[in-house]
């Protein structure tokens, strides 16, 4: 593909640059609670956030909250409320929630022109935040591709577990692909200490090196912490239930780095 060619596909692409899409490949390495987390301490900081539920298979952000939002992305679907109206303030977090639709595998198999429509929604949506945070799904299908090639950041998380590594380099492989130029940057989470979170990182940043000629930076590290798990069990945010432990600390300091300028 020509440079030219190439310019002009980016600039024609739907996207917000305000769209931070938190995506990892492999299931279970805490994007959910990563997206909560760090939507709490980007509401603490002042800004205004959208935690956009964008797992459309298995959808927990309500669940790891506690809510039991009216509408969600099922009632879009279903037609019953617009997209707009689906959004929940989620008042103790102090930031709105568009949430998902548990178990309702349909949405996982939107149709493409359904889920441009949806993107296109959200782009609109995202024009009334400063930041709108999108919970992925695990996987690299359409929905998750559609959604973080609409984003202005890619944060890609990752474990220090051999599978997680390779389902995050293949995320990143097809992201390259598809959206050229693309802001990705990695976070390592459920890291054992900084130092092992940095080997983790450099494993994954050699193979982005070696094979597809980019270096995605670091965005930051977040330790394994206990407290993560009592705070899912208790469904409530762990700023709130443990501010001051390290995992809400690290993702604190996360949100600082990705926080839009004042
Ligand atoms: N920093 C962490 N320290 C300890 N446990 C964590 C951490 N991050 C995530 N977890 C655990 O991982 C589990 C899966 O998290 P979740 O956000 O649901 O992952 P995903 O959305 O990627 O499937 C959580 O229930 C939690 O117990
Ligand atoms: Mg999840």
């Amino acid at each position: 593909m020509s440079v030219v060619t190439s310019i002009a596909q980016t600039a024609a692409r739907a996207q917000a640059r305000n769209l931070l899409a938190v995506a990892s490949g492999k299931g279970g390495v805490g994007k959910t609670w990563l997206s909560v987390t760090l939507s709490h301490a980007l509401a603490q900081r002042g800004q205004r956030v959208l935690l956009f539920d964008g797992d459309l298979g298995l959808a927990n952000v309500d669940i790891q909250l506690g809510l039991t939002p009216a509408k969600d992305l099922g009632t879009v679907m279903a037609g019953q409320s617009g997209l707009r109206e689906a959004i929940t303030q989620f008042e103790e977090g102090g930031f709105d929630i568009l949430a998902g639709k548990s178990g309702s595998g349909a949405l996982a198999t939107l149709s493409p022109q359904r889920l441009a429509e949806l993107r296109d929604q959200m782009l609109q949506i995202a024009r009334g935040y400063d930041l709108v945070v999108a919970d992925l799904g695990a996987g690299i299908e359409s929905a998750v591709r559609t959604i973080a090639g609409a984003a202005g950041t890619l944060l890609v998380v990752a474990t220090d577990e051999p599978t997680s590594l390779t389902d995050a380099y293949a995320l990143i492989k097809v992201m390259n692909g598809t959206t050229p130029g693309a802001d990705i940057r990695v976070v390592i989470n459920q890291a054992a200490n900084p130092s092992e979170g940095e080997k983790t990182y450099k494993t994954l940043l050699r193979a982005c090196t070696n094979f597809l000629k980019i270096t995605p930076p670091l965005a930051g590290i977040v330790r394994r912490d206990d407290r993560v798990k009592d705070s899912i069990r208790h469904q409530m945010p762990i700023l709130t239930r443990h501010p001051g432990s390290n995992a809400a600390s690290d993702v604190a300091t996360l949100a600082g780095s990705l926080a839009k300028a004042p």
